[in-house]
């Protein structure tokens, strides 16, 4: 069975990857697709919302997947001013790529009424979320009933064991937009969440990057320079061997759940505190009593996520 699925994103050298994983796994007419891609939504976050839509579009032509469609969604958090990581992306959010500039046109739904016209109509979706929540929060007040719609959300964003990266305590996804995350956290829809403490084993270090080069494909290329771009920020600044490859976690837990570890616990998010705000409260060892919400995932098997990621993406063109 295959499983169907909407990214809502904010490219981002590292959503990308995640972008094209998906495709790799999703081939039309192939008969091992594990998934299928109902739609991309764009959101503001790493770069403002432009950016991350044209970003959608370039990479629905680089898989040759335009029948895919990108549908615009929010451009600013539903009550903070935007925050964006240019200093980390670029200021196109996926520097490193050598692409034209998309020609397919945007979606004619926005992304709130494309995923609640699609969860009221399609049985069994699965949200994937990699940046960003405002969407999603923006979709739950259009249509509160597609609470009980949703097969499962994935989300990367938050951290515990770890820290932040945008704050000392926050991690960016979720400090962009606190109010958007407290909110989807504490509906009752079932949820994974990839936190920084999973992600930042997951490193692109120089021979996982050289792996995707090797490809030969516009895509193993494409892959390559952007990581070679993405990943100088995090040796600059954190010493690291290479940059944490966040997103594709999402996808490759679908496709491989096995490489991942984690635990059901109570998850919330401050919302008030500007010294904190932002903070995933992850109640690992149940202290609080407050009931549990989200399945945190902590460990992941970072060679046979990099096994997953380069077979997929070899299929793309
Ligand atoms: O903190 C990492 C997350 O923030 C990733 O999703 C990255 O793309 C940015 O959106
Ligand atoms: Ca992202």
């Amino acid at each position: 069975m295959t499983r169907k699925i909407i990214i809502d994103t904010d490219p981002g050298q590292d959503d990308a990857v995640a972008i094209l994983l998906a495709f790799g796994a999703s081939i039309p007419g192939a008969p091992d697709a594990e998934l299928e891609v109902l739609g991309l939504t764009s959101v503001a976050g790493n770069v403002p919302l432009d950016y991350t839509t044209r970003n959608c579009l370039m990479l629905t032509e680089l898989a040759e997947r335009t029948d895919v469609g990108v549908h615009e969604g929010a451009v600013a958090p539903l009550q903070r001013k935007l925050v964006t990581a240019e200093h980390v992306h670029g200021p196109t959010g996926i520097d490193g790529i050598d692409r034209p500039d998309p020609t397919t046109p945007v979606a004619s739904t926005n992304a709130a009424q494309f995923i609640v016209d699609t969860l009221m109509s399609t049985d069994d979706v699965t949200l994937c979320t990699l940046g960003p929540l405002t969407n999603i929060a923006e979709a739950l007040a259009l249509e509160p009933a597609i609470v009980g719609r949703i097969r499962e959300l994935v989300l990367m964003g938050g951290g515990h064991f770890e820290g932040g990266n945008i704050t000392p305590v926050a991690e960016f996804n979720i400090y962009v937009d606190p109010q958007a995350a407290q909110q989807v956290l504490t509906s009752p829809i079932p949820t994974v969440m990839m936190p920084l403490d999973v992600t930042h084993k997951a490193i692109s270090t120089p021979s996982r990057i050289a792996r995707f080069r090797e490809l030969g494909t516009e895509s193993g290329i494409a892959v390559a320079g952007m990581l070679e771009f993405y990943h100088r920020y995090d040796i600059e600044r954190y010493g690291m061997e290479g940059g944490p490859l966040h997103d594709p976690c999402v996808i490759a837990y679908l496709l491989q759940p096995e490489l991942f570890s984690g635990r059901f616990v109570n998850v919330e998010v401050e919302t008030s505190s500007d010294l904190t705000m932002g903070t995933t409260v992850v109640d690992w060892w149940g202290g609080t009593k407050r009931e549990p919400n989200t399945t945190v995932m902590r460990d992941i098997d970072a060679d046979g996520f990099y096994d997953l990621l380069v077979d997929r993406i070899s299929r793309l063109p």
